[in-house]
């Protein structure tokens, strides 16, 4: 397996906060990074510095051995990173292939092909017979699904997803990794920020561990788990709930 992100000492402050403070890591083709840490530690910001929508104070971030780092989101987005958002936007008053198409209009100008791309990924995604429906008419679950095929849509060699499975039913979660999973198998690289600690020991082939914005572990899952720094900032009371 051959490196495709490398991520050197990345920082980030939002004033007086440090979001991130000097993050290094790497990703390997085929991988999935699961990225834990308690609310605040930094998770969302490091997506946000890896897709160029915020800039780092410093460090950088190496994509297929090429810098990308403070390029804009339309840029790294071209390149081949995909991205979901935690806090799900889709337009709710256009239908769910439309959503999508607006994804893959980002890569073709061509609106045929932006509708076949959409329909194709919306077919991946299993929400095929949902396609006229309006966002605004998805449950939870459906609109972590649309924002799946909207990413999905614009061809990305990475994809950064973010809580996946948060904020839906538990019964529906499974469906939702399982779809993970596909992703991988389909040849796409994955970084997944997950709450959900077993779904992460269980699809993650290493995880990164934050904690007030610095990465307190990062390795094999059972390696990440058993980690003191770890078992204190966060699996200690992620077991206790
Ligand atoms: N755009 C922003 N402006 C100001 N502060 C921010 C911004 N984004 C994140 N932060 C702060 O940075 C810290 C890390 O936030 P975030 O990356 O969202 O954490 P997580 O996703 O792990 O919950 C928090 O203290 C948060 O309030
Ligand atoms: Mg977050």
């Amino acid at each position: 397996m051959s490196e495709l992100l490398l991520v050197e000492g990345l920082t980030k402050h939002f004033g007086g906060v440090t979001a991130n403070d000097g993050i290094s890591f790497d990703v390997r083709e085929g991988e999935i990074i699961g990225i834990i840490g308690p609310n605040g530690a930094g998770k969302s910001t490091l997506f946000d510095l890896l897709t160029g929508f915020q800039t780092p104070d410093s460090g950088s971030v190496l994509l297929d051995g090429h810098d990308v780092t403070g390029l804009r989101p339309d840029r790294i987005a071209r390149m081949g990173v995909g991205r979901t958002f935690q806090k799900l936007k889709p337009f709710p008053d256009l239908t769910l292939v439309e959503n999508v198409m607006v994804g893959a209009l980002a890569h073709t100008s061509h609106v045929h092909e932006a509708r076949d791309k959409a329909l194709e990924a919306i077919a991946f995604v299993d929400l095929l017979e949902k396609r006229h429906s309006f966002a605004r008419e998805l449950s939870t679950g459906q609109r972590k699904r649309l924002e799946m095929a909207r990413a999905l849509a614009t061809d990305p060699r990475l994809l950064l997803m973010d809580e996946v499975t948060g904020g839906v039913d538990q019964k529906t979660i499974p469906g939702l990794i399982e779809l993970v999973l596909a992703l991988r198998d389909k040849g796409i690289t994955i970084l997944t920020i997950e709450h959900n600690m077993k779904v992460m020991m269980d699809v993650s082939s290493r995880i990164l561990a934050l904690q007030f914005g610095k990465r307190i572990a990062f390795g094999k899952p059972e390696k990440v788990r058993n980690d003191p720094h770890v078992v204190d900032a966060y699996l200690g009371r992620a077991d206790a709930a």
